[in-house]
């Protein structure tokens, strides 16, 4: 039944760089950048991260301060934290080739079964469904599958639906294929059935309900909630945090900040001063917002001179101004970056 698709997507794939070879390292990194990020977003990022990162050895050998640094403004930078460590798993338990056993896949940090299944498929053409979005989208159309796909037992069954449906002569053209027809054709509004391959075979065309499909509960709007952020200064130099390892951005440069819960220049001063330092002058610059996917942030930011540059107690580092850039500030904090210096 699918076999149509296979032919339609050979004739009218896009030309994308991760298609242009079958190199499972390669592979891998295009869907975890794919991951929550849009095609033209991630095309530079891939070719910029493979230029430096060619093989799954120069990542596993590289420090992880670079590899963020390549991935600077994609955002979900666990993606690419997960990216590092598993590149060290592949080269220290499979001889540095990405195991085509399915669980040895799973074992990789931050490879699921969305993952795996596009890596086996698409790198070594094994009968492995990656189910995601556009696919669940896709298949609830052409079955007329009614199920909601917030509910993970609907993913578990679109998966064996998947797999069922699997050409074995091209599992590879069959998984792209999914994907591109999703992100092309079978799209969430105004779907183009008109040239759709499966456009025979599709219950949803025929029955005229595209729209009901898939059905999905709503989703929670991110909350918003008002922050505070300082941009602390010292001789020239600007303090930028180390966060944690686990929470949002963990691992990640941040600037001091906090949620607000009164006055903001008081809440700035607080932030200021609970770290040890000495305020000289407090001056707001303006405001910067940022979506996450739970979070919403509406962030005052003021620019808080100190009188030295001292050691605080947390991870940290003053930074020149002109070297901030070399740090891996994630989208949030560029914001914050970008606002005008008051001087
Ligand atoms: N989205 C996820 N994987 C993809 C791929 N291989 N090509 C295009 N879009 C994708």
């Amino acid at each position: 039944m699918f076999d149509t698709l296979v032919t339609w997507f050979q004739a009218n794939k896009r030309d994308l760089p991760w298609r242009h070879t079958k190199d499972p390292y390669k592979i891998w990194v295009s869907e975890i950048m794919l991951q929550q990020t849009r095609v033209d977003t991630v095309i530079d990022y891939y070719i910029r991260f493979l230029q430096k990162f060619p093989t799954v050895q120069a990542l596993a050998n590289a420090d992880e301060q670079a590899v963020l640094l390549q991935w600077q403004g994609l955002g979900y930078y666990s993606r690419a934290r997960n990216l590092h460590r598993g590149a060290k798993k592949v080269v220290a338990d499979f001889g540095g080739q990405f195991p085509q056993d399915l669980n040895d896949a799973l074992s990789i940090t931050g490879v699921g079964h969305y993952t795996a299944g596009a890596i086996l498929s698409i790198a070594y053409g094994l009968p492995f469904a990656a189910v995601d979005g556009n696919v669940l989208r896709v298949f609830t159309r052409i079955f007329d599958i009614a199920d909601d796909i917030a509910d993970p037992k609907t993913v578990k069954k679109m998966q064996l639906l998947v797999t069922e449906n699997i050409v074995h002569a091209n599992a590879s053209d069959y998984t792209e294929g999914l994907m591109e027809l999703g992100a092309t054709v079978c799209i969430p509004s105004q779907p183009l059935c008109l040239i759709c391959p499966m456009q025979g075979v599709c219950k949803a065309y025929l029955l005229g309900n595209w729209m009901e499909r898939p059905q999905k509960t709503m989703k929670v709007k991110p909350q918003k909630v008002k922050m505070v952020f300082c941009r602390i200064q010292a001789e020239g130099k600007l303090l930028l945090v180390h966060n944690p390892d686990s929470g949002l951005l963990a691992g990640m440069w941040a600037f001091c900040g906090a949620v607000l819960t009164h006055n903001a220049l008081d809440c700035a001063k607080e932030i200021v001063s609970e770290l040890g330092l000495n305020i000289m002058q407090v001056k707001k610059v303006g405001h910067a917002r940022h979506v996450f996917t739970h979070l919403d942030w509406d962030m005052a930011v003021f620019d808080c001179f100190v009188q030295k540059a001292l050691p605080i107690e947390r991870p940290h580092a003053w930074v020149h101004l002109e070297e901030v850039a070399q740090y891996p500030l994630p989208k949030v904090y560029q914001k914050v970056l970008a606002l005008e210096y008051y001087c």
